[in-house]
């Protein structure tokens, strides 16, 4: 029996550059997709994954994702009036984790992502926790953290999420060396942040869900630098191979770079067509712009 995952870090104090202007007052993290921030997808997941603990790393002008998380009386008063079946209230009540259980660490410094789950270390303790990067939309039945946790219950150790690339953009992603494969499930023997497609060990790259064993804190706790002078979470990933199971899961759905604007584009598009209430005008009205532009 493995030590049970109960928490979850969000690392959300990046400067998001590769959208700016949108993000350089408004956290990328709250960029919504159809109705609905990118942040209360991840969050959605984690709590659908049997998470508790919620612990967010942010930073300046973030604000706006712990207003998220919070109550806001005066929408919830309004709503009450004006919305007889209650289902916008339900909205705007239901994404919040419960009181005592979401917390917010400063990361200061957006040092890397390996750096933004260090900052987290006092809140994990010494139990395995979920990694989530919201900017990483992934639409999946059952969404990719449950699966993960089905891993993980097996093998113990370090869970993390893969997918196939095209071997031509492994420059811009985390790639792995792959041990035995099951077609699902693979075992990880190295992992390299942003390889060049000459020195990539395969075409299957990291996506942002990760259990990970609390061990990491210490090896990211020497804040040694890795691709683009940031501190990598792939890095520290990489020195724990050997020391405990580790094991990527073929990502069973669709992902969505939305820390792109293609990507994002792309996620608005597909989860416009997933949803009942707007397919069909969806569908007409991708039509008349496409005959249009
Ligand atoms: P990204 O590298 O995609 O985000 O990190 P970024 O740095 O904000 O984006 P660009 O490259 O400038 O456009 C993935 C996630 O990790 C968080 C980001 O907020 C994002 O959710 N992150 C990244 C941190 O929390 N701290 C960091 O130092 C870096």
């Amino acid at each position: 029996m493995h030590q049970p995952v109960r928490t979850a870090v969000f690392p959300v104090a990046g400067l998001g550059t590769r959208f700016l202007p949108a993000t350089k007052a408004l956290p990328k993290e709250m960029l919504p997709v159809v109705d609905t921030p990118l942040i209360e997808y991840a969050v959605d997941e984690a709590r659908a994954a049997g998470i508790e603990e919620f612990i967010f790393v942010t930073g300046r002008g973030k604000s706006a994702i712990e207003d998220h998380f919070d109550r806001n009386f005066e929408l919830e008063g309004e709503l009450e009036r004006r919305d007889p079946d209650g289902k916008a209230l339900e909205l705007v009540r239901g994404s919040a984790p419960t009181a005592g259980h979401i917390a917010y660490v400063r990361q200061g410094e957006p040092l890397g992502p390996g750096h933004a789950v260090w900052c987290a270390r006092r809140f994990v303790g010494d139990e395995p926790f979920a990694v989530l990067l919201a900017d990483d939309l992934i639409m999946s039945d059952p969404p990719t953290l449950v699966d993960l946790m089905d891993v993980y219950r097996d093998k113990g150790g370090n869970v993390i999420s893969l997918m196939e690339i095209d071997p031509a953009v492994t420059s811009r992603y985390g790639v792995i060396s792959p041990g035995a494969d099951d077609g699902r499930v693979v075992e990880i023997l190295d992992l390299v942040e942003k390889p060049s497609a000459a020195e990539a060990p395969s075409n299957l790259a990291i996506v942002g869900r990760y259990i990970l064993q609390p061990g990491v804190m210490e090896i990211l706790a020497r804040g040694a630098r890795g691709a683009g002078g940031e501190i990598q979470l792939t890095d520290a990933l990489a020195a724990m191979v050997g020391s405990h199971p580790f094991h990527g899961v073929r990502l069973g759905g669709t992902r969505f770079d939305c820390g792109t604007k293609i990507g994002f584009l792309e996620a608005n598009v597909a989860y416009a067509l997933g949803r009942p209430d707007l397919e069909d005008d969806t569908r007409a009205r991708l039509r008349a712009i496409l005959d249009r532009f």
